[in-house]
């Protein structure tokens, strides 16, 4: 199994993602550390990972908390449309208003691992060189922390050529940006942490955008992990978990869910079930601009300089996504 560590804003699609990781064969977790992005108190996130952690079932996992001071460039995952109510996205709770259902309590609270974020990101890559998987699905603050205290940490991640940085964040389509028209929201919480993680040594890094990830569907996936477990308590949770969320979106008017943060933790299992391309990627930082936390993929080479991410843009076969995340599910013991 590869070890992986999963750097995480819980959230209701971070929360499918690491039930996918642990579901999987295929992940050993050695950890989730906490960034605000979704939600703006970084213990009330971290109680959520520890929800996910103890309704798996998993092994003891740590949890590893980021800073909490960064909480005015984060407004939880709101969007303003116009004519609209701001409307909380994973509701009160980062969890679709259902944590309390699920057991979330004031006991979660304790227990985080001592080592802040980005010191825990690279005590793990230091124990195990060159065999550790970093998937980043919030704001990337503690990778880029991890990476200006010691720069060396590129080095030390999975072999570089099989790009074990993983990121869900920017666009690279048609669709720009959900945070503002022009940023996606990880991205725009902290351009700066973007623009140097993707700008590392890790030479390249996955990263799955907004494009791509509006190719999943979240109604699907639940519905075939209702279909396939019926009863169980994990496809009650994923059910439960769903519904404000995709609510919200069809408040929005748009036509599907996207299970945004699901498509990093799938690149990492199975690749072959999507197409990628390398391409130079730059995040907007320029702090009044309309683009700040903008994606730009120089997709003809015009800048003249080398491709820094493979940039996921289609999943190729959509069933056998939906089944590979149902078995997933399924393995999970409740
Ligand atoms: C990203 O923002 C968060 O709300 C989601 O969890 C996902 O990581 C999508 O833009
Ligand atoms: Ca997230």
């Amino acid at each position: 199994a590869r070890r992986v560590l999963i750097d995480t804003d819980p959230g209701v699609d971070d929360a499918l993602a690491i039930l996918l990781a642990l579901g999987s064969q295929r992940v050993s977790l050695h950890g989730l550390t906490i960034a605000l992005g979704n939600g703006k108190d970084i213990r009330d996130l971290g109680s959520n990972a520890k929800l996910l952690l103890r309704l798996s079932n998993a092994a003891p996992v740590p949890v590893s908390l980021g800073d909490d001071s960064l909480a005015t460039s984060c407004e939880g995952a709101t969007v303003s449309r116009k004519g609209m109510e701001k409307q909380l996205v994973h509701g009160e709770d980062n969890l679709g208003n259902v944590g309390a259902k699920y057991g979330k309590c004031d006991e979660d609270y304790r227990d985080f691992h001592p080592l802040k974020a980005p010191e825990f990101i690279y005590d793990v890559c230091r124990r195990f060189p060159g065999e550790v998987s970093v998937v980043c699905i919030g704001p990337l603050n503690n990778l880029a922390e991890a990476l200006q205290q010691h720069p060396d940490l590129p080095e030390l991640v999975r072999d570089l050529v099989r790009r074990e940085v993983l990121i869900m964040g920017g666009a690279f389509g048609l669709r720009r940006g959900n945070r503002t028209p022009a940023a996606e929201a990880n991205f725009y919480h902290a351009p700066e942490a973007a623009q140097a993680v993707l700008t590392a040594k890790f030479k390249r890094v996955v990263v799955a955008g907004l494009d791509v990830t509006h190719q999943t569907e979240m109604r699907e996936l639940r519905a075939a992990c209702v279909a396939a477990s019926p009863g169980s308590v994990i496809s009650q949770f994923i059910w439960d978990v769903c519904e404000t969320y995709m609510n919200v979106y069809h408040d929005w008017g748009e036509t599907v869910a996207p299970a945004h943060d699901v498509v990093p933790i799938m690149y990492l299992l199975r690749p072959e079930l999507f197409e990628a391309e390398e391409v130079r990627v730059e995040v907007e930082t320029a702090p009044a601009a309309l683009t700040r936390g903008m994606s730009i993929a120089d997709w003809k080479g015009q800048w003249g300089k080398e491709p820094n991410c493979l940039v996921v843009t289609q999943i190729r076969d959509v069933a056998a996504f939906t089944a590979a995340f149902v078995a997933a599910m399924a393995r999970l013991p409740l």
